[in-house]
């Protein structure tokens, strides 16, 4: 089955169709710059623009930077607060014209690291963490997801987590690798101490340079492994969404034409 899939971040909006099957792109992807202010109208708008770049009609994954229920965005804290509350399922469908199911971005890109990549076969607790404008996280279980885990907000010396230790707060700091990584790694003994999960797999744009700052994480006992998607997994999780296989609604439901 193939399935298109997007991926909404605080920078850029990038989709492309997936065989959901493989997880392999079927086309290489192809990425617009996230509108400002980020309001759903305008990024529904992006939206439609990447399934016309494709031609595509047929199922459409999206992801959300922040808490999605039943298709409902609850939280943006990297986007403009008018999503709280939004439908976005019911706006996307009606810009695209096509069936839509939407989730967090984090929880798509584990589910794809947990199919083809770096989480293939693992069991016990794991957690994919995403390092980029916030931390997003995705908590497994004996392979399943607890969906809406909101790991990059637990309060670190007072702040929010994702403000000191996301890749955004590395650039806006302009932190040596060696300063962000310990950073993280503070961050990660947090989560240690609240989860002790088995293995975490580390993702989002600086997955591309994980030598750079994973052999630095050593104050953990959980293995640490980069994701192997890359910064594709959230496209890859997005499209598989829509195959229904992801426990996400109470209702079952998605989004429809309509
Ligand atoms: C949001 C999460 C999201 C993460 C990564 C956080 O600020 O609250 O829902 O997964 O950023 O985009």
């Amino acid at each position: 089955m193939h399935a298109l899939g997007i991926d909404i971040g605080g920078s850029g909006i990038k989709g492309a169709p997936v065989d959901v099957g493989t997880g392999q792109l079927l086309a290489p992807r192809q990425k617009i710059a996230t509108p400002r202010p980020a309001k759903p109208e305008p990024v529904a708008d992006v939206v439609k623009q990447l399934t016309t770049a494709f031609s595509w009609t047929g199922p459409v994954g999206i992801t959300f930077p922040g808490v999605v229920t039943d298709g409902v965005t609850r939280t943006a804290a990297n986007l403009d607060p008018s999503w709280i509350g939004t439908d976005a399922g019911a706006l996307f469908a009606k810009a695209t014209g096509d069936k839509v199911r939407v989730l967090n971005d984090a929880d798509a890109a584990g589910v794809a690291e947990m199919t083809f990549g770096a989480g293939v076969g693992q069991k016990g607790t794991v957690l994919m963490l995403t390092f980029g404008t916030g931390i997003g996280s995705a908590l497994f279980t004996g392979g399943l997801l607890v969906p809406n885990t909101e790991f990059g907000h637990i309060e670190i010396r007072g702040h929010d987590a994702e403000k000191r230790a996301s890749e955004r707060a590395k650039e806006l700091g302009d932190l040596s690798w060696g300063k962000w990584a310990g950073r993280v790694d503070e961050y990660l003994q947090h989560i240690e101490a609240l989860l002790s999960p088995n293995l975490i797999i580390v993702g989002g744009g600086v997955s591309k340079e994980a030598d750079k700052w994973v052999p630095r994480l050593t104050g953990i006992r959980a293995r640490i492994v980069p994701a192997a998607l890359l910064n594709n997994a959230g496209i890859v999780g997005a499209a598989m969404a829509t195959t229904g296989g992801i426990a996400l609604d109470t209702s079952g439901a998605s989004g429809t034409a309509g």
